[in-house]
């Protein structure tokens, strides 16, 4: 898929952008702090992903303004799409598809498919397990968005259940009221095992391949789900009433230190994807370059995977990436996302590989100030 033309106003720092981006590569330079990123997540936000710096919906609209825009026309193999994403600071935020008003963002997802590489990507090897969850958890929700409903309602069902253990701590509630919590939690949390433990497994190929490339054949790199409920073997089950009559079992048996502590410790919320090198946890043992490539390597197979199982290409975003990489990593993310359109950020244009041309824009002070 690609971006044809682009709009945004009121967004952070930007004012007045407006361009109808190359098919391959748009160059997006400029001083620090002029607005290159905040381009990138003004149209990162149109696929219905938060805010890939993390940051909250209100602080999108410019510090002093009251109303910010955010609209692109998109080709895919099948049609022209039109999305915009706008919020004033009184109505919250209004989006249409193709002129239909939609209720959320969720059905974005099925639209405008992007990945964006990040310096902060890093933390997806070194972070939290949260953060490797969420990244297995949204790359499997944009191949599959029912993905998201799961993970919605297990989400409500969790803060739910972590309530009422308070109420029940606090002898406000009984314990048998957590019987109809626990089903539910388990019946979601199953799903989502299923899910997440399929999309390990495919990334994990993927990854191994990659990283084997990039470190010049001599370090093997491992992904591995850690289910905090089924052992590895036990996905070979089919997911029905057995699996998740053992979730539920699960649940019971913390259920005591669960109410003691107010909390749930066990399910998918517990869960852990373990990332090798060599057979030891980069997260603990990583050099700096092999937590960077680590990193790396995780958003270029989440890109193939993508683009093998929808037929359609992602948009590229390369925030900040290739001015740090030596040429031959970039090469190897040249070569990986040929015949994608990318959109990259650099402060300095000469940092960047020959090979890359496309469409340059100069940024200044939130504006296009030249375009070649
Ligand atoms: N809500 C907002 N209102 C006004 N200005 C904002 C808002 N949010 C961020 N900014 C400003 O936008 C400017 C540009 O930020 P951005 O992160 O896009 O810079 P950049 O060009 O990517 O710089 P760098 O090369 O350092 O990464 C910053 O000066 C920041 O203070
Ligand atoms: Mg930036």
């Amino acid at each position: 898929m690609r971006i044809t033309h682009a709009e945004i106003d009121g967004f952070r720092n930007l004012t007045g952008i407006s361009f109808d981006p190359d098919p391959d590569y748009n160059i997006i330079s400029g001083k620090n702090a002029q607005g290159k990123t905040n381009l990138l997540e003004a149209v990162w936000i149109l696929s219905g992903c938060r805010s890939f710096r993390g940051s909250k919906e209100k602080d999108y609209i410019h510090l002093s303004g009251s109303k910010m825009r955010s609209e692109i026309r998109l080709l895919d193999g099948l049609r022209q799409h039109n999305i915009s994403y706008e919020m004033t600071k009184n109505t919250g935020k209004i989006i249409h598809i193709n002129g239909v008003k939609q209720r959320g963002t969720s059905a974005l997802f099925d639209v405008f498919k992007c990945i964006a590489f990040i310096p902060d990507d890093v933390e997806l090897i070194k972070g939290s397990p949260e953060r490797r969850r969420n990244f297995i958890d949204m790359a499997a929700s944009q191949l599959n968005p029912i993905f998201v409903v799961h993970i919605n309602k297990s989400n409500l069902i969790l803060n739910q259940r972590n309530a009422l253990l308070k109420e029940i701590q606090q002898g406000n509630a009984s314990p048998s009221e957590l019987e109809i919590w626990d089903r539910q939690a388990a019946h979601e949390g199953t799903l989502i095992s299923y899910m997440r433990n399929e999309y390990v497994a495919q990334i994990n190929d993927i990854c191994g391949r990659l990283y084997k490339t990039i470190s010049g054949g001599k370090e093997i790199m491992e992904l591995e789900y850690r289910s905090s409920v089924f052992k590895p073997e036990d996905f070979e089950k089919p997911c029905n009433e057995v699996v998740y009559q053992q979730y539920f079992q699960k649940l019971r048996e913390t259920q005591e230190y669960d109410i003691r502590t107010g909390m749930t410790h066990s399910g998918v919320n517990r869960d852990e994807i373990l990332i090798k090198i060599n057979g030891m946890s980069a997260r603990d043992f990583g050099s700096q370059g092999q937590v960077k490539s680590a990193a790396l390597v995780m958003k270029l197979a989440q890109a193939e995977i993508f683009r093998k199982r929808s037929k359609e290409a992602p948009v590229i975003f390369l925030d900040d990436v290739m001015g740090e990489l030596d040429s031959t990593r970039q090469k190897f993310i040249f070569d990986m996302i040929k015949g994608m359109q990318v959109f990259i950020t650099v402060c300095n244009e000469s940092s960047l590989l020959p090979e890359i041309k496309g469409k340059l824009m100069r940024i200044s002070g939130g504006r296009i100030t030249e375009e070649c």
